[in-house]
């Protein structure tokens, strides 16, 4: 990798026989990695949004399935074992379709009856880990490509290498930029409720010394209106055929913002987040977690009157996005062209 500076901050080290999970909850006050030996551990890591982002809850899903071979193998049914295990895996989140990509991978492995099961799985999760880094600069070139010079963009959530294999997909994009010297400033929405933003978008940005601005969510329309960006740049956590984007809840509104003021979007992901399965946004399942996440402390007792909606997702329509960015390629326009041409290419 170009820039050692990015190791410091992986969400996820393979250490040969266990997973080194950083607590994503505890950024930036504490910078903590837990080992996980069983795919039990790590299922409740991804629904516990330890580790989060549609792509690292993909590789940590995979390395659970490694973990879970370790574990099992060679009792008798250890296959039907891991297979529970990958279930369990699978049912940790429901919206990012990184998860249920990659697992299908390793259990497709796994069907195959491979010889040497651990050294065959282990290489297929390392593989899915490096492949994804690959993508992801590979897409921050292609984004700062699309985007030129920008004197400032706006991201949302965090899609940095806390939530991929490393490097990013928006924040790949935007390091692009910024080693290009085509970037002047980032603006980061606070993200609630849980202040991905704010709590970890700022905070690795400032490891690579990349200019970063917090706002309130409630600013972005302001920032707009403002003239100070001229980019909103997302990743995904699926995207469906008709090229329909599911990402973190408030992507949809900077979208709706975005067409009112002229400013363009990108959503920047690797192709591990297509669902070409659906047509359209429609059938992606949104997240909804619980709804105390929203609530303060003094809400919280029995007998309290307060409900909360907490959907943690929403679908921006593709009519919304100007492009969006793969390691295969680039859709200007996926309103009016869909994405099917990036199933291929
Ligand atoms: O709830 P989270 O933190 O897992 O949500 C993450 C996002 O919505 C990211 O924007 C998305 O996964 C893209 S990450 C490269």
């Amino acid at each position: 990798m170009s820039n050692p500076k990015q190791l410091s901050v992986q969400a996820l080290r393979w250490a040969g026989s266990s997973l080194e999970v950083l607590d994503q909850r505890l950024l930036p006050e504490q910078i903590r990695y837990d080992e996980y030996n069983d795919a039990a551990g790590v299922t409740e890591a991804i629904a516990s949004m330890r580790v989060r982002g549609a792509p690292a809850i993909g590789i940590a899903a995979a390395y659970g399935v490694v973990l879970s071979a370790l574990q099992h193998y060679p009792k008798a049914d250890w296959q039907a074992a891991v297979e529970r295990d990958i279930k369990q895996l699978a049912a940790s989140r429901p919206t990012a379709v990184n998860l249920f990509w990659a697992l299908d991978k390793m259990h497709g492995l796994l069907a195959q009856n491979p010889a040497e099961p651990i050294a065959t799985l282990t290489q297929l999760a390392e593989q899915i880990h490096s492949d994804d880094i690959a993508a992801n600069h590979a897409m921050g070139e292609r984004g700062a490509d699309v985007i030129g010079d920008a004197k400032a963009v706006l991201t949302h959530c965090n899609a940095g290498a806390l939530a991929t294999g490393g490097y990013g997909t928006a924040l790949g994009v935007i390091r692009s930029l910024h080693k290009r010297g085509q970037l002047q400033n980032v603006f980061a929405d606070e993200t609630r409720p849980w202040l991905q933003g704010a709590r970890l978008t700022v905070w690795e940005l400032a490891q690579d010394g990349i200019p970063a601005t917090l706002i309130a969510d409630s600013a972005a329309a302001w920032l707009m209106k403002s003239g100070k960006v001229d980019w909103i740049i997302v990743g995904a956590d699926r995207i469906a055929a008709n090229g329909d984007v599911a990402n973190k809840i408030g992507t949809y509104s900077l979208a709706v913002l975005a067409r009112q003021h002229g400013v363009k979007v990108m959503v920047a992901a690797p192709s591990s987040t297509f669902d070409f399965s659906l047509e359209n946004g429609d059938g992606i399942k949104i997240e909804e977690r619980n709804p105390k996440e929203l609530l303060a402390d003094c809400y919280l007792s029995e007998d309290s009157l307060v409900g909360a909606w907490n959907p943690v997702f929403d679908v921006t329509p593709a009519e919304l996005i100007t492009a969006i960015v793969t390691e295969r390629g680039v859709v200007i326009d996926p309103g009016k062209h869909g994405v099917r041409s990036l199933a291929t290419c």
